[in-house]
C-alpha cells in the first residue's frame, strides 16, 4: 500500500520545489502539500496519513504547534520537522512531539531515507501483536524519577555536567552503584573515579544518563523476575555490550556522538525481556522451556509465544519514555539489521554485532572464527566480513 504523506510550508515555492524534486516517488508514496498549519489540519480531518513534514516557522500555526496537535490527535503518525539553523531554541520545544529534525536545505536523498526509515520502524512498532500485548497492560511502567529529574534539569538553562552529577550524588544509592560501575573493569577507567561529577566529565552526560536509567530499570524488575531470568546477567550483558559497540564505533572512526549512542543503545537493547517477564512470567516460563526443547535463539522462542520479541518490546517502551529515534531504532532491530533500510553501518547493526561477540566471549572466550546468528544479510549488504576479525582483535587486545 501506498505511504500517504503530507507536506507544510508557509511557502509555496518550497512546496512546489518538494513536489518538483519528489515525483518519482508517486509510485510509492501518495503526496499532499500543504500551506500552513491551519490548511494542513483540515486536510487530516479528512483522511489518514502515514507522515507529516512540517516547516518550523510558519505565521499562522508553527511547526511545534502544529505536531503537538497531530501527536495528541494522530499518535501513530511520524512527525518529522524541518528547520533552519537559526531554530535551535525552537527545536527544543518540540523535543516531545517530532521524531526526526532535519535541517534545511534538506537534501532529497536524506529526507527520503528519514521518512521510509522512520516509517519501517512505525511499521515495527505498530504491529497487532505489540498493541495487543502492551494494550493488556493496565499501567504502562512510567519513565524512571531519578532519570526523569535529569531530563527536567537538562532540559532547564543552567544544566552542565556538574548539575547532572549533584543530581545524581543526592541519591546514595544510585551514586553508589553508578560509581561501582564505572571503576569496574567493564570501564578500564585509567583511575579510580570518586563521585559523579567526574564520572560525567569523564563519560559525558548522555552515557551517564543512559547508566542511571539502565540502573532504575533494572533495579525495578528485579523481584519479581528473577526466578526466570538473572536480571543482573541481563544487565552485565548489556554494559559490556555497550563498552563493545563503543570501542567498534571507533575503530570505524565514526564520531563520538554516534559511538556514545551506540553505547546507549547497547545499555538498554535488552530491557523489553524484563518487561515481557514482569507482566507475562507464565508465558515467559514457555519461551524459556521452548528455547531448551528446540535450541533456537532466545527471540524466536519469543516470537512463538509473543508474536513479537524483546527488541520491538523495549523499543516501543523507550520511545514512549521519550529516547530519541535512532537509539529507539537502534533497539528494534538489533537481532535483524537487515530489516532496517540503512546502508551504512548504523546503531543496529553496532548493537547487533557487539551483542554476538558480548555473548561469545562470556561462553567461549577467544575461541571464535565465526558468530553464531549473525545477520548474514546484513553482514554481505554492508561488507562486514573482513572487518568482523579486526573489531575482535581490537577488542582482545583491549
Ligand atoms: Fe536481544
Ligand atoms: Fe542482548
Amino acid at each position: 500500500m501506498k505511504r500517504r504523506i503530507l507536506f507544510v510550508d508557509d511557502e509555496p515555492n518550497i512546496l512546489k520545489g518538494l513536489q518538483r524534486s519528489l515525483r518519482p516517488l508517486r509510485k510509492y508514496w501518495d503526496m499532499t502539500f500543504e500551506e500552513g498549519g491551519k490548511n494542513a489540519l483540515k486536510v487530516l480531518e479528512k483522511g489518514a496519513f502515514d507522515v507529516i513534514v512540517s516547516d518550523m516557522r510558519m505565521p499562522d500555526m508553527d511547526g511545534p504547534s502544529l505536531l503537538k496537535i497531530v501527536h495528541d490527535k494522530y499518535p501513530t503518525m511520524v512527525r518529522i520537522i524541518l528547520s533552519g539553523h537559526s531554530d535551535r531554541e525552537m527545536i527544543m520545544k518540540t523535543v516531545k512531539s517530532a521524531h526526526q529534525y532535519l535541517s534545511k536545505p534538506c537534501e532529497k536523498k536524506v529526507l527520503v531515507t528519514a521518512i521510509t526509515r522512520s516509517c519501517s520502524l512505525r511499521d515495527l512498532l505498530n504491529q497487532k501483536a505489540l498493541q495487543k500485548l502492551l494494550g493488556g497492560i493496565e499501567t504502562m511502567p512510567s519513565i524512571p524519577s531519578l532519570y526523569g529529574r535529569i531530563m527536567k534539569e537538562l532540559k532547564s538553562k543552567g544544566a552542565s555536567a556538574s548539575s547532572v552529577g549533584d543530581i545524581i550524588s543526592k541519591d546514595m544509592g544510585m551514586t553508589a552503584k553508578v560509581l561501582q560501575l564505572v571503576n569496574s573493569s567493564f570501564f578500564g577507567m585509567p583511575r579510580h573515579i570518586s563521585n559523579t561529577g567526574e564520572a560525567v566529565v569523564l563519560l559525558g552526560i548522555d552515557v551517564v544518563k543512559t547508566l542511571v536509567l539502565g540502573i532504575e530499570v533494572f533495579s525495578k524488575f528485579s523481584k519479581k523476575t528473577l526466578s526466570v531470568i538473572s536480571v543482573e546477567k541481563v544487565h552485565d550483558h548489556c554494559v559490556r555490550t555497550g563498552i563493545i559497540a563503543q570501542n567498534i564505533a571507533r575503530v570505524e572512526k565514526m564520531d563520538k556522538e554516534k559511538a556514545d549512542n551506540a553505547m546507549i543503545a547497547s545499555i538498554l537493547h535488552d530491557i523489553g525481556k524484563l518487561l515481557l517477564v514482569e507482566y507475562y512470567i507464565d508465558d515467559y516460563k514457555d519461551v524459556i522451556k521452548i528455547i531448551q526443547e528446540k535450541r533456537i535463539p532466545l527471540f524466536e522462542a519469543e516470537r512463538e509465544i509473543f508474536g513479537i520479541t524483546h527488541a520491538e518490546t523495549g523499543a516501543y517502551i523507550l520511545g514512549l519514555w521519550g529516547l530519541p529515534e535512532n537509539i529507539v531504532e537502534g533497539i528494534a532491530f538489533h537481532h535483524n539489521p537487515s530489516k532496517n533500510i540503512g546502508r551504512e553501518l548504523e546503531l543496529c547493526g553496532l548493537v547487533h554485532v557487539a551483542e554476538l561477540m558480548e555473548h561469545h566471549e562470556q561462553s567461549q572466550p577467544g575461541t571464535w572464527s565465526k558468530l553464531n546468528a549473525l545477520d548474514n544479510e546484513y553482514v554481505e549488504r554492508l561488507g562486514l566480513q573482513d572487518k568482523i576479525p579486526l573489531w575482535r582483535d581490537y577488542i582482545q587486545r583491549k
